[in-house]
């Protein structure tokens, strides 16, 4: 009987481990799992440290929500992966395709400040 409540309770941890999302503090790439067939390596993004660095403090920077078209300031979206709302090809909604959000958000805010990686490689890194 012991042995099998220790079976069932490495099963029910493993299974925990296995199906836990990744916490935010642990993310060092941006996951690419929503894209059907990957072109790139996942683009380096250690999660916490570069919202350090870069000095971002409002978590809707990125987790935005939008209501009628229009920006909500107060409410973020961190519960929900980009592709939730943004499909892989793009409609004819004006709501930009999901390799668009990406690069319409990482790389512009680079472009824009001047500060950060804008070329393919130093996102999309080789490990
Ligand atoms: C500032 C960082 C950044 C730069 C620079 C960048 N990307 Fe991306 N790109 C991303 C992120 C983040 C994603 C979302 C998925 C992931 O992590 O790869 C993405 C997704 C993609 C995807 C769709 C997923 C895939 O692997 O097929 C392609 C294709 C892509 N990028 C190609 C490029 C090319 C080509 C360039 C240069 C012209 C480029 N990217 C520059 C960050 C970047
Ligand atoms: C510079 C952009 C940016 C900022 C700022 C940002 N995040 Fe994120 N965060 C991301 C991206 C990109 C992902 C991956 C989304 C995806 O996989 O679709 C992510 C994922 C997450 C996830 C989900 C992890 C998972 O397993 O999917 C959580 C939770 C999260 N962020 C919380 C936060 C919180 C809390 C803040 C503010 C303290 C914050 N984020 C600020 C870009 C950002
Ligand atoms: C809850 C739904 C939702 C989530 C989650 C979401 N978006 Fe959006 N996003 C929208 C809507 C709606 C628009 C506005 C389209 C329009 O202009 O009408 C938008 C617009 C954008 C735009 C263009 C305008 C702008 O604000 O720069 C970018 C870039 C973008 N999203 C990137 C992202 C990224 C990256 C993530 C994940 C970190 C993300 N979005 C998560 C709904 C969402
Ligand atoms: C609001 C502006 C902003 C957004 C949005 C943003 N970045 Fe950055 N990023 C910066 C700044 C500023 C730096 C330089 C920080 C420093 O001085 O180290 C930077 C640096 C980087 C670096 C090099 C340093 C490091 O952390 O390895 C990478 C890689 C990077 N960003 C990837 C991304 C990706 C991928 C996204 C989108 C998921 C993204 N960034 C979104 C502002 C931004």
């Amino acid at each position: 009987m012991k042995r099998f409540v220790t079976v069932l309770l490495a099963v029910a941890v493993g299974w925990l481990w296995a199906t836990a999302p990744l916490a935010q503090e642990d993310m060092e790439t941006v996951p690419n799992d929503a894209f059907t067939s990957p072109q790139r390596p996942p683009a380096v993004f250690v999660h916490d440290a570069h919202n350090e660095a870069a000095g971002i403090d409002e978590c809707n920077r990125c987790h935005h929500v939008y209501r009628e078209g229009q920006l909500v300031p107060d409410e973020s979206s961190e519960d929900y992966r980009c592709s939730d709302c943004h499909a892989e090809t793009a409609a004819d909604d004006g709501m930009p395709a999901l390799m668009g959000a990406f690069h319409g958000n990482c790389k512009q805010c680079h472009l824009e400040l001047e500060n950060g990686p804008v070329m393919c490689g130093e996102c999309h890194q080789r490990p």
